[in-house]
């Protein structure tokens, strides 16, 4: 797997054991040029390193954050706008604090050596939003495209950022109902890069706030109460087991994942990657689709890019160029 940071991000930069707003720093903005003290400021703000904002609990520099920018990009494609500094500190200072380390340049240099830090930090920087029958439409297309399935065969769906489990259940929920059968002849693949996720999901235990889009027949007809008593609400075994999850980073070279598959949901997560993972990604979707199968992607993304490789049927979804489907 391709989580092992390289030589070149887990450098030690330079003067990131330096306090920047320090009191020494400021009576050195006051030295005098040429001085060995203005020299060393100018050194300073050479290399990048801009003072952590006062009050923060945890020393971040500007060089911390591009380096925690480059190792998102280079093990999970995620690539991390400049203006997401408060947020990947707000979401890493919970690490710190519980890892004892008083500086993001300390959690850099353990991340170097602990693997299973590793996983900790890629799961605390991914997006999850997600919810029930998410762009709706997509249920529907999904569907009639199941019901035009006349051959007797296993039908096989991936879903490769399944977050939380709602898209994986509610592709689960339409193959029931469009087979009218509790076991319809359905195999999904759920995957995605953050465990935590995957393991909320496996879990298959909502809040009852989550479900509130859910139509009462479909609550009562395939969730049951969780015990607890507080109002959530379990997933029916007979749902669960049409799934199955893995850890996939879509980054990987290799996938566990066997095609060819009638429907890929890629869904809201090529929107975190640049325009060259997603194609690097969407080349090795191709064969995994079957001739007729359908690429799903998510209502802001559009893969015009990858003309090439895959054709849009309209609404965000997409068929290979070979597809007999208009
Ligand atoms: C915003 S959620 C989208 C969830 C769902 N597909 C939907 O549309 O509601 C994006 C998901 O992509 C996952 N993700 C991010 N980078 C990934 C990668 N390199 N490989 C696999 N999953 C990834 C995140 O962990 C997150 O759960």
């Amino acid at each position: 797997m391709a989580f092992t940071p390289s030589s070149r991000d887990s450098r030690n930069l330079p003067g990131s054991g330096v306090r920047p707003g320090s009191g020494s720093l400021q009576s050195r903005s006051s030295a005098a040029p040429g001085t060995g003290i203005h020299a060393a400021v100018t050194e300073f703000m050479k290399a990048g390193i801009a003072a952590s904002a006062p009050g923060r609990e945890f020393e971040f520099t500007d060089a911390d954050f591009e380096r925690i920018r480059g190792l998102l990009h280079k093990n999970a494609g995620i690539v991390l706008s400049p203006s997401k500094q408060d947020m990947v500190y707000s979401r890493l200072a919970r690490r710190l604090r519980t890892c004892g380390d008083p500086t993001f340049a300390q959690y850099l240099r353990r991340l170097e050596q602990d693997r299973g830090e590793w996983e900790i930090f890629i799961n605390s920087l991914t997006t999850n939003l997600t919810s029930f029958f998410r762009e709706s439409h997509h249920f529907e297309i999904l569907t009639n495209q199941l019901r035009q399935v006349k051959e007797k065969r296993t039908i096989k769906i991936w879903c490769c950022a399944s977050s939380t489990g709602e898209e994986p259940y509610s592709l689960a929920i339409t193959a029931c109902d469009a087979f009218s059968s509790m076991t319809p002849p359905v195999e999904i693949v759920a995957s995605d890069i953050d465990t935590d996720v995957l393991a909320q999901a496996e879990k298959g235990i909502y809040r009852r706030d989550r479900l509130d889009r859910m139509g009462s027949k479909h609550l009562s007809q395939y969730f049951i109460p969780a015990p607890g008593g507080d109002g959530s609400c379990s997933v029916r075994t007979e749902l669960r087991r049409l799934i199955s999850f893995r850890r996939i980073n879509l980054l990987s070279p290799a996938w566990p994942v066997q095609g060819p598959f009638d429907a890929i949901f890629c869904r809201n997560v090529m929107i975190y990657f640049d325009r060259p993972t997603q194609y690097g990604i969407l080349k090795r979707f191709v064969p995994l689709l079957r001739k007729d199968g359908q690429l799903y992607a998510g209502h802001s993304e559009s893969f015009m890019h990858a003309a090439d490789l895959l054709r849009s049927i309209g609404r965000t979804v997409y068929v290979r160029l070979d597809s007999p489907l208009r």
